[in-house]
């Protein structure tokens, strides 16, 4: 038996950001970034909607960029204090991400962070609010997914919230609000999606359900990523479609190492001088991981089937993955990200020499590995890595060698 559980509702195209005039309630709370959305007057828009709707709005603004756990406790504090029956997330993956653990902590005072963090095993929730989400980047998908993920500043880690109760009620896809991306989020939450739709596909929880969104997401992202990047507007919209259907996908899916490597890395050497954005590792650890996880039969078929939908070519499936690997790290450089850690440089570009030293790389590789191998998208991969193999794959992804065990 297999579950696959998606919004009740989602409103699509361009406009749709007005169905929020028909959600019935009496209060939603709005929770936001740090400006993007009241800059481009979409927060001013949504806020209008609702009180159309006839409800009385509060705004949670200030969500920063991977979200921490203490944005998430004031959040739910000014819940509390507000009481919504809904939830409306505007933005990015990051607001998204922070209003869905604040809704979990809002419905149980009680529940601590490390709860949240049990995998499947939130409790109950809709006993006070319903939740609403509009994403405004081409990437994460959250609007969609059962997923939330925050940063543990302390530990310099993510840990993954996961599911079915955050999934939410309603998703509104406007691809208006994408518009206003700059050209370096769009590569990277780009990329994001390619991750989770490659990534959907080779799970050994996938289904005929979750295949047939991850191939189509894939086929569009091929076609729409570089020309949005490059301004195609049409393009851009496009994005913001397949995306979600990635999201759908992986949601039901799940994922694999290259998302446990990405979120074990991203905050890790934030120390350093910088955050290692979670589209740009995606974009950088995909094609080792692909590499990894075709030493194993299945995983290579489908890695085949998905060149085939691609248009690669190759006559056989072994070289089906390595045209597979070409292709995306072609991507790559037309984003303009680097292909490893040693060389991700000032504002995710690629450099001669990235922000991370070596030898700081290598004195926390084995801590890293270690949190990998325990991060909650690695069981769903096809291949269960051991700790040595994992830091040969993290160093192929430091050094950008080649992965051959
Ligand atoms: N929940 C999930 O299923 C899931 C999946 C993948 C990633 N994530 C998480 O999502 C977060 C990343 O989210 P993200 O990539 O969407 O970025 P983000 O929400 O962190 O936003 C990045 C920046 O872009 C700005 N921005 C957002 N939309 C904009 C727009 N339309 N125009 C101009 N600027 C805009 C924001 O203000 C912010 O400064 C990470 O924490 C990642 O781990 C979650
Ligand atoms: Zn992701």
């Amino acid at each position: 038996m297999a579950r696959f559980t998606l919004p009740r509702d989602l409103y699509h195209g361009k406009g749709s950001l007005e169905e929020l005039k028909n959600l019935k309630g009496k209060k939603a709370m709005i929770c936001v970034g740090g400006g993007s959305m009241k800059r481009f007057g979409f927060l001013d828009r949504a806020k209008g909607y609702l009180e159309e709707a006839g409800m009385s709005v509060e705004i949670f603004e200030g969500i920063e960029p991977d979200p921490s756990v203490e944005t998430v406790m004031k959040g739910a504090e000014a819940m509390a204090k507000f009481g919504p029956d809904w939830i409306v997330a505007i933005g990015g993956g990051s607001p998204i991400d922070a209003a869905k653990a604040m809704w979990i902590k809002y419905e149980y005072p009680d529940c601590t962070f490390e709860d949240m963090c049990k995998v499947f095993g939130i409790p109950e929730l809709r006993r006070k609010a319903h939740f609403c989400a509009v994403s405004s980047t081409s990437g994460t998908a959250t609007e969609v997914t059962a997923f939330s993920i925050i940063t543990d500043y302390e530990k310099g880690t993510k840990y993954p919230i996961a599911d079915f109760e955050i999934t939410p009620d309603v998703a509104i896809v406007d691809p208006e609000l994408a518009e206003t991306m700059p050209k370096k989020l769009v590569a990277h939450t780009g990329m994001d999606a390619m991750t989770h739709a490659i990534e959907a596909y080779v799970p050994t929880a996938n289904c005929d359900f979750t295949d047939s969104l991850a191939i189509h997401a894939i086929e569009m992202i091929q076609k729409d990523l570089v020309p949005s990047y490059n301004e195609d507007m049409a393009a851009r919209h496009r994005m913001h479609n397949a995306q979600c259907l990635a999201g759908m996908a992986f949601s039901n899916a799940l994922l694999g190492i290259v998302h446990s490597m990405a979120h074990k890395t991203g905050a890790v050497f934030a120390d350093y001088g910088a955050h290692i954005i979670h589209g740009a590792a995606n974009a950088m650890y995909l094609p080792k991981v692909i590499a990894y996880n075709a030493k194993d039969e299945t995983a290579k078929k489908r890695y085949g089937v998905i060149a085939d939908y691609m248009h690669l070519g190759g006559s056989n499936d072994d070289e089906k993955v390595k045209l597979l690997i070409e292709t995306l790290r072609k991507m790559n450089d037309d984003l303009n990200i680097p292909h490893c850690i040693g060389k991700y440089g000032k504002d995710s570009y690629p450099t001669e020499q990235g922000f991370v030293p070596e030898e700081v790389f290598l004195e926390r590789l084995p801590g890293i590995a270690e949190r990998a191998i325990g991060d909650a998208c690695t069981g769903s991969n096809p291949r269960q890595p051991s700790q040595e193999e994992m830091e040969k794959l993290l160093k192929c992804c430091y050094y950008d060698t080649e992965v051959d065990f």
